[in-house]
């Protein structure tokens, strides 16, 4: 299976999102062969999402974040439940952004992997070295132990997707990588027993043949590049190529 998944971050209203889905809707009809698309929206337009896709679709509708506690009193947090009644099926974990800004931390994102496997969901769990580890030669060591933390305790680890994503290629001031500073640590990744690894930080058009046919890699994940309905679905068509050329 090949996955091709975006979060739209703190972008889009209810209604932006929604022109979202309707064109994926469209054009993805009853599903892509050997693909699982997924679109991440804010938490404002997740269930607006969701019902414009439907509860069957084969897009997969995903949530940022979502805290380890089933309820109780964490103002400003929503809880992987509540996400699941909004039409979640994924729970992005770890995000670097979340690790720079809002204090995710190796025990965090333990806690939520947990939380989003205890639920029935699938964790997506962001993993990925800083510019200053990578100089320093500890970048695979790094995104390992990362990795490692999320999935200690885990009893089927089968049943979750890593997105791995070196932090000096994400966002406007992130960089496009080459192949040879990410291929080991995908090669690493790729033997962890989870459903798959998706490479994340500055995908676009043009990389994304390359970058799908590094080794370890599963899918992409993208930020900027798939904002656009019909850039997701541009992007979408290139995975499909792709996962019908390995098939
Ligand atoms: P980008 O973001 O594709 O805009 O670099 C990737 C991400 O943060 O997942």
């Amino acid at each position: 299976m090949r996955w091709l998944g975006t979060s739209f971050k703190m972008t889009k209203t209810r209604a932006e999102a929604a022109a979202y889905a309707v064109r994926l809707r469209q054009a993805v009809g009853e599903g892509v062969d050997g693909v699982c698309p997924f679109v991440i929206p804010s938490a404002t337009a997740l269930a607006t999402v969701a019902d414009v896709l439907g509860r069957d679709s084969p897009v997969l509708v995903g949530a940022q974040n979502a805290h380890w506690a089933d309820e109780g009193a964490w103002t400003g947090e929503i809880s992987v439940p509540q996400t699941a009644d909004a039409g979640a099926r994924i729970v992005e974990i770890g995000h670097s952004e979340r690790r720079a800004h809002f204090g995710e931390s190796d025990t965090t994102v333990r806690l939520k992997t947990a939380a989003v496997l205890r639920h029935g969901l699938v964790p997506l769990v962001c993993v990925g070295e800083s510019e200053e580890t990578r100089a320093a030669g500890g970048g695979t060591a790094a995104v390992l132990a990362q990795a490692a933390a999320a999935l200690e305790g885990v009893r089927n680890p089968q049943d979750v997707l890593i997105a791995y994503e070196p932090v000096w290629a994400i966002g406007e001031h992130g960089r496009a990588p080459r192949p040879e500073e990410i291929a080991p640590a995908l090669a690493e990744l790729a033997d962890l027993p989870v459903r798959g690894v998706l490479y994340g930080g500055s995908v676009s058009e043009d990389n994304a043949a390359l970058l799908l046919g590094l080794p370890g890699v599963d899918g992409l994940f993208v930020g900027r590049a798939a904002w656009d309905a019909q850039a997701y679905l541009r992007l979408l068509a290139t995975v499909a190529r792709h996962a019908a050329a390995g098939a």
